[in-house]
C-alpha cells in the first residue's frame, strides 16, 4: 500500500468517495431547501475524463473502493461511460464500485450499471409510507424508488450479488415511527437497513430535540425485539450493524452525533468541483481539478498533486475527531484542545 495515503494513526486511505453532481432531483427536508442550493458552473465541474484520470491514479496508489454519490449521482447524464471506465481498473486493483443514489432512476439504469462493474448500492430512503415519502422529499416518486430497491433484489436473487443498503435519516416527530416497520422488512429480504442520526449540515434546520440518538432507537427496536444482536463490524465502517436472529437482513445505525467514528474513517472525498477533501466536516481542500487543467500549468498528474495529498493527510492528523458544538458547529477535538493550552 502506498505510503502517502497511510497516515500516522496507520489508517490507510483505501476508500474514495467522488461527488459527480450537486444537482438532485428530489429536495428533502433535512439536505436542500425547496429552491434548491447555489450551482457551481459547468465549466468548474470535473469532467468524465477528469474523474477516470483521478480515479485510476488513487487507484494504482491503493484505493480499492469507490463510491459515486452526489447530490444525486444519477442525473449527471454520463455516468453510465464514467462507471465503465472506471470499471474497468478492477484490473488494478479495484474491488468494490458503489454508488449512493435516492433510487429515482435507478431502476432504468441498473442493469447497465451492473454490466459495468457496480458491486453496491446505497439507496437513501426515509419512510416505507407513500403520502410521508412525498412531504420529507417534497417530490413524488416513493413508486421508482420502491421500483429500484425491487429491481436490485431481483437480480440478486439471479446472483448479482449487489450489496444493498437502505439509509434513512431518522427524525424525532416525522418518521421515528417507521423504524419499526424498517426492521420488519429485514424479516424476509436481504438488505441492510441503516438508521441515521439527524445531523446539522448545509444550513438545515437541524435541532437537538430533532435528533434521536442511537441508545433510543435501540431502546424501541429492543421492544419489539428482544433479542436483536450486535454483529462485528469492519474496521472501517461508519455503522455499527445489528440482526434479529433469524432475520434475513440486517440493521444498522450511523451514530455521526453520539458516538463518533472519526478515528477510523478511512474515507477520502473529491467534490464535483475537484476538491479533495478528507472529511465530510473539515475546510483543508486542495484543488485537484486546477492541477489538472492546462491553463494552470497542471497537465499530468504529477508529483505536484501528491503533494497536495500529503499536505491534506498532514492536516487530518490535526483533525482526529469531530463533534458539533452549539455555538461553533463541527469542531475537531484536538483542535480544541489545542486552543485551551
Ligand atoms: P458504505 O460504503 O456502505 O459503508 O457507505 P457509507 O456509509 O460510507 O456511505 P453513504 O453514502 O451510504 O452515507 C451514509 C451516511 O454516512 C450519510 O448519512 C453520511 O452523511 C454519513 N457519512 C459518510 N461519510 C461520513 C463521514 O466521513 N463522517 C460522518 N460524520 N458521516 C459520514
Ligand atoms: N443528516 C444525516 N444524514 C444525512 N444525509 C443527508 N443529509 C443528512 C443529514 N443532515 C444522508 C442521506 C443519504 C446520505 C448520503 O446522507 O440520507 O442517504
Ligand atoms: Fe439531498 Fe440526497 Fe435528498 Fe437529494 S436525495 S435532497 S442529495 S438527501
Amino acid at each position: 500500500f502506498s505510503e502517502f495515503l497511510t497516515d500516522t494513526l496507520h489508517r490507510q486511505h483505501d476508500y474514495l468517495r467522488i461527488s459527480l453532481t450537486e444537482r438532485c432531483n428530489l429536495r428533502c427536508l433535512y439536505c436542500m431547501p425547496e429552491e434548491g442550493i447555489q450551482l457551481s458552473p459547468n465549466k468548474d465541474l470535473l469532467t468524465s475524463a477528469e474523474i477516470y484520470y483521478l480515479s485510476a491514479l488513487f487507484v494504482n496508489q491503493g484505493v480499492n473502493k469507490i463510491r459515486l454519490t452526489g447530490g444525486e449521482p444519477t442525473v449527471r447524464k454520463d455516468i453510465i461511460p464514467l462507471m465503465q471506465r472506471i470499471g474497468s481498473l478492477r484490473s488494478n486493483g479495484l474491488k468494490e464500485l458503489a454508488l449512493t443514489t435516492n433510487g429515482i432512476s435507478l431502476h432504468r439504469k441498473l442493469d447497465a450499471m451492473v454490466e459495468a462493474g457496480l458491486t453496491g448500492v446505497n439507496i437513501s430512503l426515509d419512510t416505507l409510507d407513500p403520502f410521508q415519502f412525498q412531504l420529507l422529499t417534497r417530490r413524488q416518486g416513493f413508486d421508482a424508488v420502491m421500483k429500484s430497491i425491487n429491481r436490485v433484489q431481483e437480480m440478486n436473487k439471479v446472483g448479482a450479488g449487489i450489496k444493498l443498503k437502505i439509509n434513512a435519516v431518522v427524525m424525532r416527530g416525522l418518521n421515528d415511527h417507521q423504524i419499526l416497520p424498517f426492521v420488519e422488512k429485514t424479516r424476509e429480504e436481504d438488505v441492510e437497513v441503516r438508521f441515521i442520526e439527524y445531523m446539522p449540515f448545509g444550513g438545515n434546520k437541524w435541532s437537538e430535540k430533532k435528533m434521536l440518538p442511537y441508545a433510543e432507537m435501540l431502546d424501541m427496536i429492543r421492544e419489539k425485539y428482544p433479542d436483536v444482536a450486535r454483529l462485528q463490524d469492519a474496521r472501517n465502517d461508519t455503522s455499527k450493524t445489528w440482526q434479529v436472529p433469524g432475520f434475513t437482513g440486517r440493521i444498522g445505525f450511523i451514530t455521526s452525533m453520539t458516538h463518533n467514528f472519526c478515528g477510523t474513517c478511512n474515507r477520502l472525498r473529491i467534490t464535483s468541483d475537484g476538491n479533495l477533501k478528507v472529511c465530510l466536516h473539515g475546510d483543508a481542500e486542495v484543488s485537484l481539478r486546477d492541477l489538472l487543467r492546462e491553463e494552470h500549468g497542471g497537465e499530468p498528474m504529477d508529483e505536484e498533486a501528491f503533494d497536495a495529498v500529503r499536505q491534506i493527510e498532514l492536516d487530518r492528523r490535526k483533525a482526529v475527531s469531530w463533534a458539533f458544538d452549539a455555538e461553533e458547529g463541527w469542531v475537531s477535538q484536538e483542535r480544541r484542545l489545542l486552543d485551551v493550552i
